[in-house]
């Protein structure tokens, strides 16, 4: 918020900075008058009955106009700042789609036809559509960095938000609405790539997934075999489930479980057999797979980049 990386973030920086400034003085003249008056008209022994003021005409238009005045200046600042900062998506398509799950984001990419989860790429200095949904209780979408704040509601066609980044980088964000145990793990990545960069993504994210052979067979076995299917997608393969995040390029992914550890094979292995250890209340069992077993499954999923 303090660090604004597009002109939609700006204009709210610069609106809360302006707030604050008009705000801060206010504070300062009030304060400041409410201590003088204390001191220069304090009770000193023999005074008698202070003197009572029936009320002062004058003094009671000035402030009822001063501070109308300045709530209208702030009101034509908030208009000209909404603008910028939320303009209408027009007839335009949404270029990403996000769904707010308990706790973690399902990230449609539209236009070119995949799915990808809790790191979402854009290319720089371009205003990108998203379209903002929930697939079970209320979340909010906040990249700070990079424009307002949007609430995703259940049953709710989608809220849409322009979002664009000046300079190439990671921007961090998180759902910003209460939405249970693991609300706080439930963390946004926002990667900005110059065009080429990003569209060499994007071709990479919308292949399937090669088809696995040699040692990783064993533990694309084990995957298909096991109720990982139940809830996970890897575009290429039988397991098409669409309740937890799509895996089919899960080792392109720099965290795991929504930002809570970063994408390393030890901690994939320990996410596996024990998720709850690492994000209590998350949605996945636990798994008692042999060291083997856990090896040829992790070795099969550190390969889909
Ligand atoms: Cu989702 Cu808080």
């Amino acid at each position: 918020m303090f660090n604004p990386n597009s002109s939609q973030a700006r204009a709210i920086a610069d609106l809360f900075f302006w707030s604050m400034v008009i705000g801060g003085l206010i504070f300062v003249l009030v304060t400041g008058l409410v201590l003088y008056a204390a001191w220069r008209y304090r009770g000193r022994p023999g005074d008698g009955e202070p003197y009572q003021n029936p009320g002062n005409r004058k003094l009671e238009i000035a402030w009822t106009i001063a501070p109308t005045l300045l709530l209208a200046v702030l009101f034509i600042f908030t208009l000209s700042g909404m603008r910028t900062i939320d303009p209408p998506p027009g007839d335009q398509q949404p270029d990403v789609v996000v769904t707010g799950y308990s706790w973690w984001w399902r990230v449609d990419y539209p236009k070119a036809g995949f799915t990808t989860a809790n790191e979402i790429h854009i290319p720089v200095g371009q205003q990108v559509l998203f379209q903002l949904k929930a697939g079970d209780v209320i979340h909010s979408f906040w990249v700070p960095e990079l424009g307002p704040k949007k609430d995703m509601i259940p049953g709710h066609p989608g809220n849409t938000v322009w979002l664009a980044a000046d300079k190439p980088g990671v921007y961090q964000g998180a759902c910003a609405e209460y939405c249970g145990a693991e609300h706080a793990w439930m963390r946004i990545r926002v990667i900005a790539h110059p065009q080429a960069e990003f569209d060499a993504w994007q071709q990479q994210q919308a292949a399937a997934a090669a088809p696995a052979s040699g040692e990783l067979a064993r533990g694309a076995e084990l995957f298909q075999q096991s109720t990982c299917v139940n809830c996970h997608a890897i575009r290429g393969t039988n397991a098409n489930a669409q309740a937890g995040p799509d895996l089919t390029h899960i080792a392109s992914r720099e965290t795991l479980g929504a930002g809570v550890i970063t994408n390393t094979p030890e901690n994939l292995g320990q996410w596996i057999l024990n998720p709850h250890e690492i994000k209590p209340g998350v949605q996945m069992p636990g798994y008692n797979y042999s060291t083997a077993e856990l090896r040829a499954l992790v070795a099969y999923l550190g390969s889909l980049k």
